[in-house]
């Protein structure tokens, strides 16, 4: 009998029973948290599974072996219902700031491992799992254990470390890396009594934090598990339903009442993970109304040793399976377990580990996804299927007869999938897995394969081969030709041409097929294969004595990826003795919401708590990129239960429906044209956010298409489509001549793509209407309080002083929050006021990358004239950004591009010019660096190509090249206090660079298919907002009568440690401690007026405007301290209050001498400049484009620091970012302008795995900074160019690899340099089978832009 009264859902919550009796079975774990319990620790970064914010532990009591297990899920993909019976342990669980952190949060926070602070919960929860498995984990499994979370601010570094400090290798004694040369006092013989000699007091010498000081770790104290959940097993044995409105949900116990639900309702889904059907019903619409969880079903979760293989039941989770294959692995003969050992390092490359946890075997096989990376290993090895329903069971074998279509195979609706059989594989049989994905952890995968040989006993000859393809079809697919061809041959060298023959004709690609890289993919099934045939040979030579063996050179190719356990070094400047402790200048103080941050304590605009009557706001968006807007209909949305109204265009005065950055181009809802895909035309408000979200999408809007259409940079020249008041150029010497007196003239291009922002938390308003003269309070997670203030107090026509913007912290900006929050704050705002109720709104992560723009895309044109000593006597380039629909801040992004595109170099004849693309895309923003990182990047190409042309070292070209003090940019600014040299030759040598790069030289001559390259750049990056009026800040510094002070400035925190850094200041001009200075937030109330926090300027503007208010509140008690000069701060400022003297002061700061007129072309842009310079070496397969970062050596001038720890924190971030942007991250669009990349699935960030291998960073000594507040510099903004370090050190591995095929000169290589880019720059054998078809042939499935 099915039941049918709702069962009562029992859970229990950080200790805490929790009894529903009237779940909503469509609800995450992670919105019940949320939004029931008030537990907003555990964040929402993407709602797909692919950022690990939302992680929490799941605990379950295991009746079979009679133990608890842990385990870290994703609490956004985890069904509420299915975690009856279980015990959940949050962030806010296991500790907090008043009773005290957890070690794994406290680690975190004082190792400087939180800067935004966004993905810190997520962190904790999967290092506390972790923990709570293995009390003494290794280095290799944190790195497991982090492969599901991303976190953009970090770079990783400062987490790893904290955390190693918990690890075997930290017990062990890790390096403290504080040596300068950045090696380790250990390798010296100075260790002593078994430790490190600079260890344990970190904080005086150089290291940045102290693990002496850290809490020890005591598993004993642990929460228990809830003895109810372990003695009864009630909980486990009960068939359950939740009935919701729209969804039941049902838990069978055994495998007839599954079955009789299925023959019931033939359409339910089967629900395990959630993994697959949760992104679906979240980011496709869909609406599956039965659910059923099979995992009380014995037959479902059984694991079943046969003599044929291994059987697992269909809900056997993978992680449950690897531990099983890893045991057979270990216990068996080694041939026996071919397939499970392929099995098992496919897993270490699918998904992250929260994943695994929950996401079953079945799932995975029977969503019959094309690029399932189990898929193509069970066909390759032939495994059994188990099918089963009411009246009928049967075995099948699983080749390409199964999926019979795009995600479609042989099971009829009321079969499930019972269990799946693994073989065993006898000695003369032979397998192994492939995958290439954008990013090696994490990631789905572009091509994959299984691949199975059998040969006639004690031979070579091949008696059956089995070879299935993932990302090649719409399913998995066999090379059924290839695998007939090759039958009765021997395995030699021949079979590789012969099969790359077949191969071809068995996988064949359309150009216009779905996810694009067609030559990158069709190019690795033959690498793959190759790659096979190579291990098979390997291993029949160590059995067959006539086999020969491989290639020296070629071992490197079939080696499995192995990745060492991370080091790295932090030098910086120490405080002069004798500095007071309260003066915190210059030491490394962990960021000032570290704690918070780690325990979830710290809120952002969607932790705060509902207000009364609240509505949430869904935009609804535009789906069409240039098109007349005929009608939008909102009917059938305004009917939903829930629903309380639709507003758009027409609720604006027509001339109040304008927003913008420089000019106001945009309108706040489109009116009557659309000119991009993402642009809002209209809001939902609903009760509920899922109300709203869903309504949103019931909005019709009927078009009609207009002509151009320009998504590309192309097609904006072609077209002629460019801002054209805001073309702009700079000239230096004389162009015609320079060209004249070279000895070789280069042309060539280059593009370059955008970058998402990728900020945690995406954007978020809330808005207060006041109902009283027009006043409206907005919280909103924005870079730039005083420009929302001002926008919307103009679409709701009333002056800006009824307007009151705060900011608390943002988890994240970039600069993607500088200008483009507006588009959510003013509708937001103009809902509420015009509802008059509180109004909220957070976008969903594909929202957000759908509509709020990128970094620019850039292309250049360039023309350069060099001597024969290597002299560049004249460069001409003309540089392109794809500038979006709206002006936006596209302008100064291409000024400071041409601003920048010197870099470091003195070249005495320049003529740049940039052209502002229109296009119709959604209007492309600021991201840090703004255009610089662009703009020195091409530079960096035309010298890689003069190197190349000219045959001369690429190190001493730009030696001779480079700017030295005294020296002139291209706009005439002189370069005083130039660091660049010293830079350089510092990291030079620490990087070693000359012994490494004969070093990467022998091991390239030395392996054919594997090659490193190693390189050296150079920055400089000018600071101050290029709009002189943005150059000033303000603050209000307020003594209160106990003697706290409360500080309020102009800069908003987004994890940069700009509060932190003030209170620095703070500490240091008004001699007290940091426990009497606090900062609440950012507010327009307080302080008027504000620049947006970016240009790397926030702390040099806002800590000047602090500092010259503490100094005036100085002036105002230097009277009391010079009558009690012994007396407390307490004193002074009592004595100060009763004697009537104001404790209030406003302070404020304009950066002088500066000022740059593009018409004169006359003035100072720059206050002055940052340097630094980084080495990176890189090893690249090429046979497949994947690569990793060896070592990355970074020097960097910073002034004097303020705060080493926050510093390095940036250049390590920086680095990180900028090695996203120039390696990895890729936005694909289709050519009618839809962004096809819009979640982390898609859009890969670096992950933990990506960072170098060996980083050191080195703060540049003894380079005072005099413009600056405490001789410090801006950091920000300047690292992030010296990633370009790992893509010329990429370039330089790829030179190696062509030189193989005889091919040398100068070659375009576009960024980012991924994957596909770098395999089809390695041209050879495969890939000269598959060139580019004429680009006027077939519709691609996606533009470069
Ligand atoms: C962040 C992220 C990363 C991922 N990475 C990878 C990756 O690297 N490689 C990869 O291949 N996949 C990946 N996936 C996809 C997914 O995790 C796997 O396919 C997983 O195995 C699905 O299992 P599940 O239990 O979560 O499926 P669910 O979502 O619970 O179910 C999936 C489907 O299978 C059906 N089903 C499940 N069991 C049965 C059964 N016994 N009988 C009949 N039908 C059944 C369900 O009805 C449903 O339609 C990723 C997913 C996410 C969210
Ligand atoms: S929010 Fe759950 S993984 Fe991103
Ligand atoms: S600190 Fe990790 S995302 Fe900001």
């Amino acid at each position: 009998m099915i039941p049918k009264k709702t069962s009562s859902l029992i859970f229990y919550v950080n200790g805490q029973k929790i009894v529903d009796e009237n779940v909503n079975p469509e609800w995450t774990l992670l919105t019940y948290l949320r939004n029931k319990l008030r537990l907003t620790g555990s964040k929402l970064g993407c709602g797909e599974g692919g950022c690990g914010a939302c992680t929490v532990m799941l605990s379950r009591f295991d009746r079979d072996t009679k133990k608890i297990v842990n385990f870290a899920v994703n609490a956004c993909l985890t069904p509420i219902c299915s975690v009856h019976g279980s015990a959940v342990i949050t962030v806010e669980g296991i500790g907090n700031v008043a009773n005290g952190l957890h070690p794994v949060q406290e680690r975190i926070a004082k190792s400087h491992g939180s800067q935004c602070g966004f993905c810190t919960p997520g962190i904790v929860m999967s290092m506390y799992t972790l923990m709570r498995n293995n009390s003494l984990p290794s280095m290799h499994e944190v790195e497991v254990a982090f492969q599901g979370n991303l976190c953009r601010c970090t770079g990783y570094r400062p987490i790893l470390e904290g955390y190693k400090t918990l690890t075997k290798e930290g017990a062990a004694g890790g390096c403290c890396g504080k040596l300068q040369n950045g090696g380790c006092c250990m390798q010296n013989g100075t260790k002593e009594n078994g430790t490190c000699t600079n260890g344990g007091d970190a904080e005086e010498e150089y290291g940045l934090f102290n693990p002496n000081t850290f809490k020890k770790y005591d598993p004993s104290t642990e929460f228990i598990f809830p003895p109810e959940l372990q003695l009864t097993s009630d909980y486990d044995d009960q068939y359950l339903v939740f009935n919701g409105e729209r969804v039941t949900w049902y838990r069978p116990t055994s495998l007839g009442q599954l079955l009789e639900l299925k023959a019931k309702y033939p359409y339910a889904k089967i629900v395990v993970g959630n993994t697959e059907i949760g992104v679906e019903v979240k980011f496709k619409n869909c609406l599956y109304p039965v659910i059923i969880q099979p995992t009380r079903v014995p037959e479902l979760v059984d694991v079943k040793l046969e003599s044929k293989g291994v059987r697992f039941g269909s809900a056997v989770t993978l992680s449950d399976m690897e531990t099983v294959l890893r045991e057979q692995i270990a216990t068996q003969p080694e041939y026996k377990t071919r397939v499970f050992s392929a099995i098992v390092e496919m897993l270490r490359w699918f998904a992250g580990k929260q994943i695994r946890n929950v996401a079953a075997i079945g799932g995975n096989i029977m969503t019959g996804s094309p690029i399932s990376d189990l898929n193509p290993l069970f066909m390759a090895a032939g495994c059994e299927l188990e099918l089963k329903s009411k009246d009928d069971h049967r075995v099948v074998t699983m080749d390409d007869t199964f999926f019979t279509g795009y995600r479609k195979n042989i099971c009829k609706s009321e079969e499930i999938l019972q269990s799946i059989l693994i073989p065993y594989l006898k000695e003369d049989e032979y397998f192994w897995g492939f995958k290439q994905a954008k990013r090696r952890d994490d990631d789905i995968a572009i091509v994959n394969a299984g691949m199975f040989v059998r040969f006639e006993v004690e031979t070579n000859t091949i008696q059956k081969i089995s070879l299935a393809f993932g990302g090649m079809a719409p399913t998995t697919v066999m090379a059924r030709t290839t695998q007939s061809s090759l039958v009765k041959r021997q395995w030699n060298q021949h079979i590789v041409q012969e099969a790359a023959k077949t191969l071809i004709e068995d996988l064949p690609l359309d150009p216009s097929a779905p996810g694009g890289m067609i030559e990158f993919r069709r190019s690795l099934t033959l690498s793959f294969f190759f790659k096979f045939y190579m291990i098979v040979q390997e291993k029949l030579n160590q059995r067959l004595s006539y086999v020969k063996p491989l290639p020296s050179n070629f071992k490197s190719a079939i080696q499995v990826y192995h990745r060492g356990v991370p080091k790295s070094s932090q030098i910086s400047q120490i405080v002069p003795s004798g500095q007071p402790d309260h003066d915190l200048v210059g030491k490394p103080i962990p960021h000032m919401s570290g704690m918070k941050q780690a325990t979830g304590e710290a809120i952002y605009v969607d932790d705060m708590p509902k207000f009364e009557n609240e509505l949430y706001l869904a935009l609804v968006f535009s789906s069409r990129a240039h098109a007349k807007l005929i009608s939008v209909d909102a009917t059938e949305a305004l009917q939903q239960e829930g629903v309380v109204d639709f507003i758009s265009a027409k609720d604006i005065p027509k001339e109040r429906n304008k927003m913008g950055a420089i000019i106001h181009d945009e309108e706040i809802f489109a009116s009557k044209t659309v000119t991009c895909i993402g642009q809002p035309i209209g809001a939902i408000l609903a009760h509920d956010q899922a109300t709203a979200q869903r309504a949103s999408k019931m909005v019709k809007a009927e078009y009609q298409d207009i002509k151009p259409l320009i998504i590309t940079i192309q097609d904006a020249i072609k077209h002629n489509s460019f801002y054209q008041d805001w073309i702009r150029n700079i000239k230096n010497g004389n162009i015609e001549k320079g060209f004249s007196e070279s000895d070789h003239i280069l042309e060539g291009d280059m593009h370059l793509g955008g970058q998402e922002h990728f900020y945690l938390e995406t954007q978020a308003t809330i808005a207060l209407p006041k109902l009283e003269d027009g006043e409206t309070e907005i919280f909103c997670s924005t870079q730039n309080p005083t420009e929302i203030q001002l926008l919307t107090a103009e679409a709701l026509g009333v002056p800006a002083n009824r307007i009151v913007v705060r900011t608390k912290r943002m988890g994240g900006g970039f600069g993607g929050k500088e200008t483009r929050s507006m588009m959510l704050a003013i509708p937001v705002a103009l809902a509420a006021n015009k509802l008059k109720r509180p109004v909220r709104c957070m976008f969903d992560r594909d929202e957000d990358m759908g509509c709020s723009g990128t970094r620019h895309p850039f292309f250049c044109r360039f023309k350069v004239g060099v001597k024969n000593d290597g002299r560049v006597m004249a460069l001409k380039m003309t540089l392109y950004n794809n500038g979006g629909n709206s002006l936006d801040l596209s302008c100064s992004v291409m000024e400071r591009a041409l601003f920048s595109a010197d870099n470091a170099y003195n070249i005495p004849n320049v003529d740049f010019t940039g052209y502002v693309c229109k296009t119709n895309l959604p209007s492309n923003t600021a991201f840090r660096g703004f255009g610089g990182p662009q703009g020195m990047m091409f530079t960096e190409n035309v010298f890689d190509q003069i190197a190349d042309k000219l045959n001369i070292d690429p190190i001493q070209l730009r030696e001779i090249n480079m700017y030295k003090e005294g020296d002139e940019t291209h706009y005439n600014q002189p370069l005083e206090y130039c660091t660049i040299p010293r830079c350089w030759s510092e990291c030079k040598a620490n990087s070693e660079f000359a012994k490494r790069r004969q070093e990467v030289d022998a091991f390239n001559a030395e392996n054919r298919w594997k090659k490193r390259g190693i390189s050296l750049i150079p920055t400089k990056f000018g600071i101050a907002f290029t709009a002189l009026f943005l150059n000033q800040a303000g603050a209000l510094v307020m003594v209160y009568r106990d003697g706290s002070v409360l500080i309020s400035h102009g800069g908003t925190e987004m994890g940069q440690g700009l509060h932190t850094k003030m209170i620095q200041v703070a500490s240091r001009a008004m001699r007290i401690s940091s426990d009497k200075i606090h900062i609440m937030e950012t507010s327009t109330d307080k302080v008027p007026n504000t620049s947006p926090t970016a240009a790397s300027a926030g702390s040099d503007l806002n800590g000047m405007a602090v500092l010259n208010a503490c100094n005036q509140i100085m002036e105002r008690l230097e009277p009391y301290i010079t009558a009690k000069p012994k007396g407390r701060w307490e004193d002074w400022v009592t004595a100060a209050y009763f004697d009537r003297v104001g404790l209030s002061v406003a302070g404020f700061y304009k950066t002088p001498g500066i000022g740059f007129d593009f018409k004169a072309k006359l003035g100072k842009p720059f206050n002055y400049f940052c340097f630094g310079a980084a080495c990176a070496e890189v090893e690249i397969d090429c046979l497949t484009g994947d690569h990793e970062v060896r070592r990355c050596d970074i020097v960097m001038d910073v002034g004097e620091s303020i705060n080493p720890a926050i510093d390095i924190g940036q250049i390590e971030g920086g680095y990180m970012q900028g090695y996203g942007l120039y390696t990895l991250e890729e936005l694909r669009y289709s050519p009618q302008g839809h962004l096809l990349t819009k979640g982390p699935g898609m859009y890969k960030l670096p992950g933990f795995g990506d960072i170098p291998e060996e980083f050191n960073v080195s703060l540049l000594r003894g380079a005072p900074n005099a413009k600056a507040v405490f001789s410090s510099k801006a950091v920000g903004e300047p690292p992030l160019f010296l990633a370009a370090a790992a893509f010329y050190g990429i370039k330089d591995a790829i030179k190696s690899a062509r030189k193989e095929q005889s091919i040398t000169g100068p070659f375009r290589l576009d960024s980012p340099a991924t994957a596909e880019r770098i395999r089809m720059a390695c041209i050879d054998q495969f890939t000269e089978k598959f060139p580019t078809p004429a680009s006027n042939t077939f519709k691609p499935w996606s533009v470069t832009v």
